[in-house]
């Protein structure tokens, strides 16, 4: 969410700008019928797949999914943090950003920050070449077996011992700078005021963002001295949960990736490049987040998760697997490759070489298998108990799941195993596709199953968030059960507060969330409207019919209750009355 930004300020913003302007700034856009097109920043394409909608005040990629509003765009694009673009926007605006307390927040001087990072990068590369301990450390890359050319491909460099080489190198002018990049430290308390350099006699792996800039540093040690591995702090340019080592040298390498693999360590992603396997990336010392597979999935329809064997291998590779059920998508494939005991990328490619280590990619573990094999390995499958207990397990994490061939997947998959139809399981697992309307407006692709009411009221309400104003009478919808609702009646309250928001301002009210990464599936279908009274007349009658099931729903309660020894109370039974009589109006 906003932070500490108050809200309305976002809805005002994204009420202003003209996502069109944003991105022309970037990527020229040319007029492709209602909307603007241009071939996508994000992937690699020769005809123009990515689009622009003023109405939606939102940004869509036909070809690799990307898709978010303005301030999404200079997120993913210029690499901004929330605070920073919205800033950004504001700045273009010629208005100031408030904040809660009614203080003014500077955005961040990054500027500064990426040049003292690259000044950086190239000092520690220099003394890799010219130190006069130099050949110690080309020496124990040596004996490692990496290579030159590939220690030039990543810019690896090396920090000198001593407190202050980098400061001396860079001048006492960059010390600020130095210090918000991370690269100094200042020690606290008494001693205040005394800086010195965090990277100290290691080699140096900088890690690069998708644009090529230096964002931060790994070091290691060329011994056996602790910490193995020092990695720069956060910083307002570094975000280890966003960032991947080697992402940026591995779409240099390969003309065209069409798969990438994710290890643990700089040295994992350097060795495999020394092999000829130029397309690993690593994570910093973090567990695979959201915005990781994001990014991944962004690059490749392919991503092999490469894991220890062992126990704690296993936990990463789930809790991989649970941040990957959100995100993939159609066409889209994770798989788990599990290592040796005792092994890691670096040491098996180098017994093994490039033929043999990629054979164990191309036959790593679909995602599919990897989750009913380690949902399996937790219930007594033989069992009916253990078959429910399967199916309440796999109910959450498909939940999460978009509707897809993936997810389709996985419930015949499921359903194979528990002997029932997919359909019945479907029933089961609670995400019943109500098949009652035959809503023409959504995208109905043949093999996809009918999208539900609520799906459909969501879909038309968040991109035409002015329906709601033709909506009064929500509280009867509120007993209903059916996936989605709750987020429905959230909208409609927020649009009931505040009715002049657009696409845009509605989806940055669910950033970060999963609702918001479902809602911008959503804006971004193209619908089968004749205009836009058809779509008012659509979701009037998704309105309607969810207020028939609700009353029905209720009615059958209530009849229930009458049955049963304790009977309806007074108020029950006027309610009972009261929604014959609607129920009977309705017909
Ligand atoms: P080598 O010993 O050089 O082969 O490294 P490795 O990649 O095999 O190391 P390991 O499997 O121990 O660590 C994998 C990753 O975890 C590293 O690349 C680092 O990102 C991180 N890491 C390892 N040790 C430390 C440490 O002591 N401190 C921090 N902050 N991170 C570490
Ligand atoms: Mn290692």
């Amino acid at each position: 969410m906003a932070g500490r930004i108050p809200e309305q300020f976002i809805d005002e913003l994204m009420s202003r700008v003209d996502i069109v302007d944003i991105i022309d700034a970037y990527v020229p856009l040319r007029k492709g019928g209602r909307d603007y097109v241009a071939c996508c920043p994000f992937h690699n394409e020769k005809t123009p797949s990515f689009t622009v909608s003023r109405e939606k005040q939102f940004f869509h990629c036909f070809g690799c999914g990307a898709h978010g509003t303005a301030i999404g765009f200079l997120m993913d694009y210029d690499h901004m943090e929330f605070v920073e673009a919205v800033h950004e926007l504001a700045s273009r605006l010629g208005i100031d950003v408030p904040v809660a307390g009614g203080i003014h927040v500077a955005p961040p001087q990054t500027q500064d920050v990426y040049q003292v990072l690259e000044q950086a990068a190239k000092f520690y590369r220099r003394q890799l070449k010219e130190h006069a301990q130099s050949q110690r450390v080309i020496d124990y890359l040596r004996q490692r077996g990496l290579s030159g050319e590939v220690a030039a491909d990543y810019g690896l460099g090396f920090s000198p011992p001593g407190w202050d080489t980098l400061v001396q190198a860079l001048g006492k002018q960059a010390e600020q700078s130095l210090l918000d990049a991370g690269l100094l430290i200042e020690k606290p308390g008494a001693e205040s005021g005394r800086r010195y350099d965090r990277f100290r006699d290691r080699v140096m792996f900088p890690i690069r963002d998708t644009r090529g800039r230096v964002v931060g540093f790994g070091g290691r040690v060329l011994g056996d001295d602790t910490p193995k591995y020092l990695n720069s702090p956060e910083t307002a340019v570094f975000h280890k949960g966003r960032e991947l080592y080697g992402l940026f040298e591995a779409r240099k390498a390969v003309r065209k990736l069409s798969r990438l693999l994710v290890v643990e360590g700089y040295m994992d992603v350097a060795m495999l490049a020394c092999h000829g396997i130029r397309y690993a990336v690593a994570t910093l010392g973090t567990a695979t987040t959201p915005e990781h597979l994001d990014r991944l999935f962004r690059q490749v329809p392919e991503v092999v998760f490469c894991f220890d064997g062992d126990r704690a291998g296993r936990d990463a590779a789930w809790r991989a697997l649970e941040n990957v059920l959100p995100v993939a998508g159609a066409g889209q494939q994770a798989r788990f490759m599990f290592l040796p005991d005792g092994e890691d990328p670096d040491s098996l490619v180098r017994q093994e070489g490039q033929e043999v280590f990629e054979e164990r990619i191309v036959n790593a573990t679909p995602l599919s298998t990897f989750f009913f094999d380690a949902l399996a390995a937790r219930v007594d499958i033989q069992s009916i108990d253990g078959y429910v207990r399967l199916v309440e397990l796999a109910r959450p994490l498909l939940a999460k799941m978009q509707d897809g061939v993936l997810k389709r997947e996985m419930v015949a998959r499921l359903s194979e195993r528990m002997r029932m139809s997919p359909q019945e399981l479907q029933a089961e697992l609670g995400g019943a596709a109500q098949a009652l309307p035959k809503s023409g407006v959504l995208p109905v692709n043949k093999k996809h199953k009918q999208p539900s009411l609520v799906r459909t009221a969501i879909t038309l309400l968040v991109q035409f968030p002015q329906l709601a104003r033709t909506v009064s009478d929500v509280d009867v919808l509120s007993g209903l059960d059916r996936p989605g609702l709750a987020l429905l009646m959230e909208m409609l309250e927020l649009l009931g507060d505040r009715p002049h928001l657009n696409s845009a301002a509605l989806l940055e009210h669910w950033r970060g969330r999963d609702e918001g990464r479902y809602l911008q599936q959503l804006v971004a279908q193209e619908l089968l409207l004749a205009g836009e009274e058809q779509a008012e007349n659509e979701f009037t009658a998704a309105l309607e019919r969810l207020r028939c099931q609700a009353r029905d729903q209720r009615l059958d309660v209530l009849h229930g209750k009458s049955a049963s020894p304790g009977g309806l109370s007074d108020d029950e039974k006027n309610e009972l009355k009261q929604l014959h009589s609607g129920a009977a109006r309705s017909i």
